[in-house]
């Protein structure tokens, strides 16, 4: 349906508008639909007990500390949400050059993944692969001279990967860009008895000032400092090298890749969809939330709505689902429609 001829036609035979006049009709010939099956949360994880904090930069967005955390998860369940996205907001003191935090089967991620399993809810969970929320320089990698090492990030970050898996992790979600990493992750995984562990690649992820406010939820920012990522997270500039990414990607052993950050790159999305057709994921990341929240909140635009068309135009652009810290609000929205 890509040429123009289906959609000839002329005024005044055809009207357009027609179609539109009323709601059944308008919802009859609608092309895309947002549903909750579309939805992954991403939740942030803290130490502490029966803790709550709200994320300054990211208003309605909290860190939960695992025993809560299980309860936001049965309710992200109950509403139907297939999967969550844990990350973890780990204790200044645990950052090391190194990130070896990252490899110890206690840490906050695994024992809030180990919660959730014991718990018996029945939801996907999704874990970050990649040493930021790990390493006291903020980086996804490890560090040799300045500069983010390739080889031996990927050999640390497949046995995050494993740590991950052993703790009952379903999904891995390397977001680190490193080349190679899905390879050795998928080999590392398959040699410690993990076949069954699905690989969410974050393959087309660009190196996004959209980013920000994610950084103040897992406190990684003051880590980076004045450092940025652009060695390597794609240049928002680029487009064809995404599909060398995405070809990489699912050639080492990727079940389903992402495109990141969301809205400003759904031409990416589009895309990847049409040349690879295999399930596509955007992330609508921190500062996507965060710019339609702050305008929400001065009455600038009406934060429901928004939420909802943001979410359509994804859909639109192909995605298969939608990481999204609205998730919640609205699953409960397209719950109470139904
Ligand atoms: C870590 C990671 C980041 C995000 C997801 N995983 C930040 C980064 O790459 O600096 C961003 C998510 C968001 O902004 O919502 N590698």
């Amino acid at each position: 349906m890509t040429s123009p001829d289906h959609i000839l036609g002329g005024y005044p035979g055809t009207r357009l508008r027609r179609n539109r006049f009323s709601d059944w009709s308008r919802r009859l010939v609608a092309e895309n639909r947002l549903s909750v099956d579309d939805l992954i949360w991403p939740v942030f994880v803290c130490e502490g007990e029966q803790t709550k904090t709200e994320i300054e930069s990211m208003p309605g967005v909290f860190r939960y500390s695992i025993d809560r955390l299980t309860e936001q998860i049965k309710l992200a369940a109950e509403l139907g949400i297939p999967a969550v996205a844990l990350f973890p907001a780990t204790p200044a003191e645990l950052k090391t050059p190194g990130g070896e935090e990252a490899l110890n089967p206690e840490n906050l991620i695994c024992r809030a993944v180990r919660a959730i399993k014991k718990a018996g809810i029945d939801i996907g969970i999704i874990c970050d692969v990649a040493l930021d929320p790990y390493t006291s320089h903020g980086q996804d990698g490890l560090l040799v001279d300045g500069k983010v090492v390739n080889d031996e990030s990927v050999e640390v970050l497949a046995q995050q990967a494993v740590v991950q898996a052993q703790a009952g992790c379903d999904v891995i979600a390397p977001s680190d860009m490193m080349d190679g990493r899905i390879g050795e992750i998928r080999e590392a995984l398959d040699l410690s008895g993990f076949q069954h562990v699905q690989i969410l690649s974050y393959a087309a992820k660009y190196a996004s000032a959209f980013y920000g406010p994610f950084r103040d939820a897992v406190g990684s920012s003051a880590n980076l400092g004045s450092g940025d990522k652009r060695t390597y997270q794609m240049n928002p500039a680029n487009s064809l090298e995404a599909y060398r990414e995405v070809a990489f990607d699912l050639e080492e052993g990727a079940d389903m890749v992402m495109i990141k950050p969301g809205m400003p790159y759904l031409d990416i999305v589009r895309n990847i969809k049409e040349s690879f057709g295999v399930p596509v994921f955007a992330y609508q990341v921190s500062g996507e939330y965060s710019m339609l929240m702050a305008a929400a909140e001065r009455g600038w635009l009406d934060r429901e709505k928004v939420m909802l068309e943001s979410l359509l135009a994804f859909k639109r652009a192909g995605a298969d689902g939608i990481l999204t810290y609205f998730a919640i609000d609205v699953a409960q929205k397209l719950k109470d429609a139904n």
